[in-house]
């Protein structure tokens, strides 16, 4: 920018065009410095042309690099359009919200596109992401490789498989290949992985920053003096947080090679290691997240049976599938069909997008998205919710609207009771969640009841079904739960809250009053 203006500034602030166009105007006029009355002046004239053409082939050829540059930009956001397959990839959303908010505005300074660049966003309909959803996606990687340990390698190199061991300890053979990530990334990382409190997460990306195979394009020395930057930031965390155990390493890692940097890098990178192994993990829902199958204690009341709720399924039984027997959850297969389900996801996603608009929050990314559908909306919605009505037998008139939630990178949400809510009348509360699942994800996202050790992976069409009160309407706490983040692929679920006020004839109080 700066180079490119000052070329510009140049031409125009040149005083021998100044010179000339003000000879030309005055032409006929006699002057004291006319060009025609003596040779010597012509002479002056001329050697300046030598410099006029330098300066003017500078100037091309800085224009020609920035035009270059432009190209180059233009090449790699061609090469990506249009590929909406690959933005389910975390790594490549990363990638894509990168290119289209921290690089456009680099550029922007370059070219006289800016005015281009809001029409095209205008008419796709689109927002340009800012600094904060370039943030919001980093935050979003480092949510993935802390609840599923994948090593910052792996992450840049867009492996995502789910490591239940070290994150780091496994690291260096089996991670080769291309990495999708930049220098610049892995250091966008770690200060978001220290802004977030995510000491040994961050160490590892200044780990792969000293790698040698890794980012071939930059010197050991310009790796070497990143990384010692992203160490002084972590030193500057809560001594809690392992801040000061950095800090100590750095002081005692000067004094010992009193400042040659030669055998620091091997010493900064054994040291990150030794950090990141020694963390441990205090959420256990980050656990059962992990963890292959179901991890709760299958025992053989556990059962899969044919029920027929309601006359309406004698034709067509429920799939019903005893998760839990106390308190009892429930999976109910095919509740839904393809058609509604598609639907329903249809029907939302205008509904999302104006909740963004209007919600005001628009430059924070969140975690998920959500949308409350009445009945009236769509035939999906007043079918779904009749038809919940007849499997779970209680009143759905006293209930919330059917809710449509999108979980977007590394959505997530952590572990939370149901049964308060907003905007419920007072003294009612939620007795039961149906929460349907209306696309299979690829990886990740699955639903778990952290006190239970159970752990659900969405099935489309299917409903996870329980009960969050008992009969004297106290919480049943057991049923604490969360929502994994999405490892890869978009999930879409709707909920059904069904009250406890209305189910006076469907489900009375008990005989006691501790039932
Ligand atoms: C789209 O992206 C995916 C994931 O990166 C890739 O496998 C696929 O080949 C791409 N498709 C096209 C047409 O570029
Ligand atoms: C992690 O790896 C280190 C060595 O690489 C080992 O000492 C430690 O026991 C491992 N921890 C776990 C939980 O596997
Ligand atoms: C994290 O980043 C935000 C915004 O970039 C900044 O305001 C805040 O001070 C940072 N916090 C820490 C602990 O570094
Ligand atoms: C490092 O050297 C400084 C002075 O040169 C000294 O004050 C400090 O105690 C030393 N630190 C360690 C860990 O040896
Ligand atoms: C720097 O350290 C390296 C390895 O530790 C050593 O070979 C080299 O001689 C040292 N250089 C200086 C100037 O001390
Ligand atoms: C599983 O349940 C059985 C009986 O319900 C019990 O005896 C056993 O200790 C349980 N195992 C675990 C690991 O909780
Ligand atoms: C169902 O709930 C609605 C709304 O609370 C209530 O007006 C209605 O009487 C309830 N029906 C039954 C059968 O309890
Ligand atoms: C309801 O029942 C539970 C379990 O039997 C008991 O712990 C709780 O105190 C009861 N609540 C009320 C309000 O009686």
């Amino acid at each position: 920018m700066t180079t490119s203006n000052s070329g510009i500034n140049w031409f125009y602030s040149c005083p021998l065009l100044l010179l000339l166009s003000s000879a030309s105007v005055a032409l006929g006029a006699t002057r004291a410095d006319d060009y025609f009355t003596s040779i010597s002046h012509v002479a002056k004239l001329c050697s300046s042309r030598a410099r006029l053409a330098d300066a003017l082939l500078n100037y091309a050829e800085t224009e020609s690099s920035r035009l270059e540059r432009l190209r180059q930009f233009a090449d790699t956001l061609r090469s990506n359009d249009g590929n909406v397959s690959g933005i389910e990839h975390p790594v490549e959303a990363y990638v894509t919200i990168r290119q289209m908010s921290r690089e456009w505005k680099a550029l922007l300074g370059q070219c006289d596109c800016t005015e281009t660049y809001q029409l095209v966003a205008k008419s796709a309909g689109i927002r340009p992401p800012a600094e904060d959803d370039y943030d919001g996606a980093a935050d979003a990687l480092l949510r993935l490789q802390d609840v599923y340990r994948i090593s910052a390698a792996a992450m840049a190199r867009g492996r995502l498989e789910v490591n239940s061991k070290n994150r780091s300890g496994d690291g260096e053979q089996t991670d080769s290949g291309p990495l999708m990530l930049t220098a610049e990334d892995a250091i966008h990382l770690a200060t978001r992985a220290f802004n977030t409190s995510l000491l040994s997460i961050g160490m590892d990306w200044a780990r792969l920053l000293l790698m040698s195979d890794a980012f071939p394009y930059w010197t050991t020395q310009r790796k070497l003096n990143r990384a010692l930057d992203l160490l002084q930031l972590a030193a500057q965390l809560p001594s809690s947080q392992g801040g000061s155990q950095i800090g100590a390493f750095l002081e005692n890692m000067w004094n010992k090679t009193s400042g040659n940097l030669t055998g620091a890098a091997a010493k900064i990178s054994s040291q990150i290691k030794a950090i990141s192994n020694g963390e441990k993990e205090t959420e256990s829902y980050k656990e059962i997240c992990r963890e292959g199958s179901r991890t709760n204690n299958h025992s053989s009341s556990l059962t899969c049976r044919l029920a027929v709720p309601h006359p309406f399924f004698t034709l067509a039984p429920v799939k019903e599938e005893l998760l839990n027997s106390d308190p009892r959850v429930t999976f109910l297969y095919d509740i839904l069909t393809d058609r509604e389900s598609d639907r329903l996801t249809e029907v939302a996603e205008p509904m999302l997008q104006r909740a963004r608009v209007g919600g005001g929050a628009f430059t924070k990314m969140r975690i998920s998205k959500s949308a409350f559908l009445e009945d009236e909306e769509d035939w999906s919605v007043e079918r779904v919710s009749r038809r919940l009505g007849l499997v779970t037998g209680l009143n759905v008139s006293d209930s919330d609207p059917l809710q449509l939630g999108n979980y977007g990178i590394g959505g997530q949400y952590e572990p939370h009771l149901d049964s308060k809510g907003v905007g419920l009348a007072k003294g009612n509360s939620r007795l039961a969640t149906a929460l349907l699942y209306l696309n299979n994800v690829k990886q990740g996202g699955g639903t778990v009841f952290t006190r239970l050790g159970l752990r659900v992976q969405p099935v489309k069409n299917g409903a996870l079904y329980w009960h969050n009160l008992r009969r004297n309407s106290s919480d049943i706490f057991d049923t604490l739960h969360a929502a994994c983040p999405v490892l890869e692929g978009s999930k879409w679920v709707a909920n059904k809250w069904i009250y406890y006020m209305g189910q006076m004839a469907s489900w009375p109080c008990g005989l006691s009053q501790l039932e």
